[in-house]
């Protein structure tokens, strides 16, 4: 589907609730899956993504009453606790979600179950190894493309705890080790280059098990751990947010209110660039929310924002959200440089390519500089034809620079938005009419 979006005629106003954390949504229902007894979950984001990890669970023999609300679904898993996963008769599709088949591959591993997990053409195009290779020291067995792609078919069971030092920060690698940690006997040690988003450790205690952290960038467990049943309500998703605090701050006259965002200190890295970048915003009433924190975002149209530098050990933290800040630097005074970004060619797109080849196409200034991303503003955005590559965050980042360009721009491919925030264009629309 083509998605044309005018420029924005007059400010965005009022007030949203973005859909659900979609990290936390997938890792809610993975742990109620493998926990023992009856987990309630609220708010859980209603999105392909998800989706494909709640077939998932079901397939394994998660029994799950779902019931579609406002702020998402609310569920009540039936675990397979002690009883442990059946092998499916068919294949696992995982759909678009790399955290679908990365934390799979990690419990399933926990497992003597012999299991295939598919992908689309994206996520079949993504690296497995890096997940793959830490799981097999630990004894999980593995069969994948020769590529080290999906289809993988998973034997699991017998592991032992392992030191694992992963050599790029990756929460999916992480919650995956970790998760197969609690089957393994002995311990599980986690390091990361530099921290990744904390969620599995945050949320694993509530389900009962006891996980060690050594900050910044050490977690382990110690195993063989089982779950059981918990209550866990999912926030909205500041990766969601992202999209539209950068579009209120770049529509004149705008002023908008998000609510319910998570704060995850592993999560908001885009608002301290946005800080450093001179945006006019403010975060209130900030509360506990389980073991997150939640507050809500107000932000108001900047005049001018001016260019910065993003350093390596930032990048974890607002990964996903490099589409959008690529914009926003886009349009701002100097050079913004998002330093060491190579994993962005490896997420659901190439988004190192496609921002440097899109934002050239709306007349920008954007180019490779080895692994870094140089952006050089400001640039009065042109119209275009720009594909989304069937990325969910480059289409909404293109929809957001559409608001601000000169004439209309042109997505193609723009229902993969459905993977993260299904409803984007609808609540830009009640925004534009608030
Ligand atoms: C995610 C971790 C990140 C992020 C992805 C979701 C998660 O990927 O980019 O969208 O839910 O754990 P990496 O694990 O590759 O850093």
């Amino acid at each position: 589907m083509q998605a044309t979006i005018e420029p924005a005629s007059g400010p965005l106003r009022g007030s949203v609730r973005v859909p659900s954390d979609k990290s936390i949504s997938h890792r809610a229902v993975l742990f109620s899956a493998l926990a023992e007894g009856t987990s309630s979950l609220r708010a859980v984001l209603d999105a392909h993504d998800v989706r494909s990890t709640i077939a998932a669970v079901q397939a394994l023999g998660a029994r799950l009453d779902v019931s579609p609300g406002a702020e998402g679904l609310t569920l009540a898993v039936h675990g397979w606790g002690e009883r442990g996963p059946i092998a499916p008769g068919t294949p696992i599709d995982c759909g678009n979600s790399g955290t679908t088949a990365r934390l799979l591959m990690g419990v399933l591993a926990g497992y003597p179950v012999r299991c295939t997990l598919v992908g689309d053409e994206s996520l079949s195009r993504r690296p497995m190894r890096r997940v793959t290779e830490p799981l097999s020291r630990m004894g999980a067995r593995f069969e994948l493309s020769g590529l080290g792609t999906l289809p993988a078919v998973v034997t699991g069971g017998g592991l032992v705890g392992c030191e694992h030092v992963l050599p790029v920060a990756s929460a999916q690698v992480k919650s995956a080790l970790l998760l197969a940690g609690l089957r393994a006997h002995g311990t599980t040690r986690v390091t990361e280059p530099a921290p990744s988003r904390d969620h599995t450790e945050r949320m694993l205690p509530a389900f009962g098990a006891a996980v060690t952290r050594e900050p910044p960038v050490t977690v382990s467990v110690l195993g063989p751990q089982s779950l059981s049943a918990a209550q866990v309500t999912v926030p909205a998703d500041p990766s969601s947010a992202a999209f539209l605090v950068v579009a209120a701050l770049l529509v004149p006259g705008s002023e908008i209110v998000l609510r319910d965002v998570s704060l995850n200190p592993t999560r908001t890295g885009f608002l301290a660039v946005l800080e450093r970048m001179g945006a006019d915003f403010e975060v209130c009433d900030v509360r506990a929310s389980g073991a997150e924190e939640v507050g809500d975002l107000v932000v108001r149209y900047t005049e001018r924002l001016c260019g910065t530098e993003v350093t390596p050990d930032e990048v974890p933290a607002l990964i996903d959200e490099v589409p959008i800040l690529a914009i926003a630097a886009a349009t701002a005074e100097g050079v913004t440089r998002f330093r060491a970004v190579g994993e962005l060619r490896v997420k659901e797109s190439d988004r190192f390519d496609a921002i440097v080849t899109s934002l050239a196409a709306m007349g920008a200034d954007a180019h490779a500089d080895d692994d870094d991303l140089v952006v050089e503003g400001p640039s009065r955005l042109q119209p275009a034809l720009l594909s989304s590559r069937g990325d969910h965050r480059l289409a909404m980042a293109f929809a957001v620079a559409g608001l601000v360009a000169e004439g209309p721009v042109r997505i193609d491919g723009f229902e993969s938005v459905g993977v993260s925030y299904p409803g984007f264009l609808d609540d830009v629309r009640a925004l534009l009419s608030g």
